[in-house]
């Protein structure tokens, strides 16, 4: 009798289970209807973020970058690119017309977390001696002309109101970072007092997004590159606009006719969003509630954390993982994206993958297959939701541009963030949702280019077309 009741007992956890499943996977629902909203949502607010400062939640970043790369570049240069848990310096050299990058290095040093929400100074401080240690490690293979200044294009991946090419306030932090005191102060301003502390003599040149790096360094490769996106820890786009549909911008009309915009599409918010009540406590609870919504659905900073709080309620209201809470569980952000993306993609027949995450990164042991699968069709639900409402993004930028009905033009995307690049699941939903709005013609002369690095060395060939040494050299 004992047993029968168990059973009965846990079969009726499992409706629960199931309950729970189906009420979230019909709330992340994205239906190509809702798609479309989305999408033209999107259009309206890039016009709207155009037409005035503070005109719309997107706020369209003027870039100063009104020439891209041609791939003629030549010198060598530096980046540096914060915007993650790790920064980057680079060094290339650019060999000039026709040739391209001709040799190049890079340094990754990850940055400790108490420095993301510890001071400016400190924070500074320990990216200029990353960048003071990397330029002193400059091997004679490198040409670097005597008597000269070495100039750094700056990838800073936060949004910035920029004054000119090479200056800018930060608006605010995203991803993680909080520094009060950082925000409204030039970021370049910040790093070139920490370059000079270090006793380097270094030159910023250009300070840009990662997504204004990437359109860059994609247009370097291919010229038909118009926008890029960045899907990684955070998510945010970056497009060609012509200089005319700027209503907001009251300079120097560029010579290009164009100017590279950059979205800040991560806050991004509309009622069309498919929002569940795990996506409002996770806002709630972050650093930035109320913005960054977008990002707070997409991006790889956030997708774990997703799948976590729907796995602790089922744990709390169904024990889903048996009779008590898993402790772990309790830890915002304990499960990231990767650990995620690597249970989503278990391609073995019991879900060994699954049951290895669940345990070393949970402690959750001896979980019953019909758990496993079930916590496999979670991460589904939340990775769909996500690269579908990148895919309305990028429709609603292709609208802006004329460019989501068939032509003969192709139209090249520059991507690059690890999101992109390692959650297989997650690039071939977006890639189908792609097809799937805009219809075979358009998909077909529509291209996703993986533009790997392209943020550093875009920055990088930024600051050497607008090298302090161009004009010298031009006479
Ligand atoms: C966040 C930042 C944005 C950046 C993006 C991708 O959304 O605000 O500037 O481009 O992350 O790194």
């Amino acid at each position: 009798a004992l047993i029968v009741k168990h059973r009965m007992k846990s079969s009726s956890l499992w409706a629960k289970t199931a309950a729970i499943l189906k009420d979230f996977e019909e709330k992340c629902e994205t239906p190509i209807e809702k798609l479309r909203q989305v999408a033209d949502a999107m259009t309206v607010e890039m016009h709207a973020g155009l037409a005035s400062e503070g005109g719309s939640k997107l706020k369209m970043l003027i870039t100063y970058v009104d020439n891209l790369p041609t791939g003629d570049e030549k010198g060598l240069f530096y980046a540096l690119d914060l915007g993650g848990t790790n920064f980057r310096v680079i060094r290339v050299q650019l060999g000039g017309v026709g040739k391209g990058v001709v040799k190049q290095e890079a340094e990754e040093v990850s940055i400790p977390p108490h420095l993301m929400v510890g001071s400016s100074h400190e924070l500074f401080d320990f990216i200029a001696a990353g960048v003071a240690k990397f330029i002193a490690s400059e091997s004679e293979e490198f040409q670097f002309p005597p008597g000269r200044q070495r100039e750094l294009g700056f990838t800073f991946s936060f949004p910035v109101r920029q004054t000119s090419l090479a200056s800018g306030t930060l608006i605010k932090w995203t991803k993680g970072f909080s520094i009060e005191e950082t925000v409204g102060e030039d970021v370049v301003a910040e790093l070139t007092k920490a370059i000079e502390r270090q006793g380097l003599d270094l030159r910023v040149t250009a300070l840009v997004n990662d997504t204004v790096g990437t359109l860059a360094g994609g247009r370097f490769h291919e010229k038909d590159v118009v926008a890029a996106v960045i899907l990684g820890t955070g998510t945010n786009a970056a497009y060609v606009e012509r200089a005319h549909a700027i209503p907001k911008w009251h300079g120097l009309l560029p010579k290009s006719g164009e100017m590279v915009i950059n979205m800040e599409w991560g806050n991004f918010r509309s009622s069309h969003l498919p929002l569940t009540e795990y996506d409002h406590s996770l806002d709630d609870e972050s650093l930035n509630p109320g913005e960054q919504i977008f990002e707070k659905l997409i991006s790889g900073m956030y997708l774990g954390e997703i799948l976590r709080r729907i796995l602790l309620k089922m744990a709390e209201e169904t024990s889903f993982f048996g009779d008590v809470v898993p402790p772990k569980l309790n830890v915002p952000f304990i499960l990231r994206t990767p650990h995620m993306s690597s249970m989503h993609q278990d391609a073995s027949s019991d879900l060994r993958a699954v049951a290895s995450k669940l345990k070393d990164v949970l402690g959750i042991v001896n979980t019953p297959f019909k758990t496993r699968k079930t916590v496999v069709e979670l991460c589904d639900i939340i990775a769909k939701r996500g690269a579908r409402l990148s895919a309305a993004g990028i429709v609603g930028i292709l609208k802006k541009q004329g460019r989501d009905t068939a032509t003969d033009q192709r139209t090249v995307i520059a991507m690059d963030g690890g999101l992109f690049e390692h959650y297989a699941v997650f690039s071939k939903y977006l890639e189908s949702s792609l097809a799937e709005m805009l219809g075979d013609k358009v998909a077909s002369s529509l291209i996703i280019m993986h533009a790997n690095d392209g943020s550093g060395i875009g920055a990088a060939l930024i600051a050497a077309s607008n090298s302090q040494y161009n004009e010298m050299e031009a006479s």
